[in-house]
């Protein structure tokens, strides 16, 4: 699912030295298919020139609110009309400043003030510059007015400093304005997921857990935010950043992630169990770290409640879908878990083809029968699950 094929974006670019990540953005975007209208301000082209711009975009570049190739003399109005999208790549600590105060003296801060499209800013500017109150006070206003704010990034900067304020790189923002084009096909929906392993103590030092990354977890909760789900995410103990606008809650065992999920389950719309969740724990955690010595050693183990098909069961159960990861049989295994947890869907992986990578291919079963999802990066992979899930609700 490309967002940007055959779709207009306008890229803002404002005087910062970051200027030249946005000739690599625009790339980025012509090559996934986008027509790209470039506006710089007068500071932006004393950075990166307008025949870079132009060059890359294949169309000349915008910089004066007079510009006479608009007949109608309303470049500042036309230019976002029909565009998916306006980014600012770079926007400085002066053009936040204007645009969280509404000012309109050029071009570019004018189409931001007429556009009808999302808009979104890329803030690229010295660490103090971002931390002073006066930009923490703009870069609220924005986020109050709906403008999305990308990064700043942590890193050397520039001038040598290191901090906040570097612009994210490239593919980032793409990343970015992908997430953010996507449709908003569970918008006013609310989701549960859980995702990652759970950890069994043994005692104080050890338990039992497993491989799972939480990567597929975490893309799914990511890809529901992006469909305009408000997202609450129940996770065991992984690595993984918490996608923006995400709710999260850490918990470590099966039992913590159950309470977890009974806590935050009234008033979903949809459960989601992604987590790879132990079948079985110690009976007894020691209270103190147990010693060897003994030529074996014996646990004892007793089940974890079943928290998808604890869920599913509920009178007043969501819409709930569940992950079969199986190493053979797959169509067999997973339709039967769908059967047996009364599942609205199940999304069925061979583990060979996808536990603890980037990329994954599986299959959704639900009533219709099975339904082959193309192997893609997750994040991919993510946004094919959650349109399915859409359309199942719809029905
Ligand atoms: O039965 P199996 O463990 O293979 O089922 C996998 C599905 O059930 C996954 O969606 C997983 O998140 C969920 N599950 C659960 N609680 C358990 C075991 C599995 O929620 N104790």
């Amino acid at each position: 699912m490309n967002e940007f094929q055959g779709r207009r974006i306008v890229l803002g670019v404002t005087g910062g030295v970051a200027a030249y990540k946005a000739a690599e953005l625009v790339r980025l975007l012509v090559k996934a298919g986008a027509e790209v209208d470039v506006a710089m301000t007068a500071a932006g082209a004393q950075f990166v020139g307008a025949a870079t711009f132009q060059a890359l975009t294949g169309r000349r570049v915008w910089q004066a609110l007079w510009d006479e190739r608009m007949d109608n003399g309303m470049a500042h109005i036309d230019l976002t009309r029909g565009a998916a999208a306006l980014l600012v790549a770079p926007a400085t600590a002066d053009f936040l400043a204007k645009l969280a105060h509404g000012f309109a003296d050029d071009l570019l801060s004018t189409l931001c003030l007429a556009r009808d499209c999302p808009l979104l800013v890329a803030p690229a500017m010295n660490r103090q510059m971002w931390e002073n109150p006066a930009t923490q006070r703009n870069v609220a206003q924005l986020r109050a007015d709906a403008v999305s704010v990308l990064g700043p990034a942590h890193g050397e900067q520039a001038c040598g400093e290191v901090g906040d304020g570097r612009m994210l790189e490239a593919q980032e923002l793409f990343d970015e304005l992908h997430a953010s084009l996507q449709a908003k096909t569970l918008a006013g929906k609310r989701v549960l997921l859980t995702a990652g392993p759970t950890f069994e103590a043994l005692d104080p030092v050890r338990g039992l857990t497993n491989s799972s990354s939480g990567k597929m977890g975490f893309a799914l909760a990511r890809a529901c935010a992006e469909a305009g789900a408000e997202v609450t995410l129940v996770t065991g103990p992984v690595t993984s950043a918490t996608p923006r606008g995400v709710l999260r809650v850490d918990v470590k065992s099966a039992c913590q992630m159950r309470d977890a999920v009974m806590r935050a389950l009234p008033g979903q719309d949809v459960f989601i169990g992604v987590a790879a969740v132990a079948d079985y724990r110690p009976r007894q955690e020691s209270a103190q770290k147990i010693k060897k010595g003994t030529a074996t050693l014996t646990l004892e183990l007793e089940a974890n409640p079943d928290i998808l098909a604890e869920v599913a069961a509920r009178p007043d159960a969501p819409f709930c879908v569940g992950f079969a990861a199986e190493s053979q049989d797959l169509a067999k295994y997973a339709e039967g878990k769908r059967v047996a947890k009364k599942l609205a869907l199940v999304v069925g992986n061979l583990v060979q083809d996808g536990l603890g990578g980037d990329s994954n291919a599986v299959t959704l079963f639900d009533a219709a029968g099975a339904h082959v999802l193309p192997p893609a990066e997750k994040s991919e992979v993510a946004r094919g699950i959650v349109a399915h899930i859409a359309s199942l609700m719809e029905q």
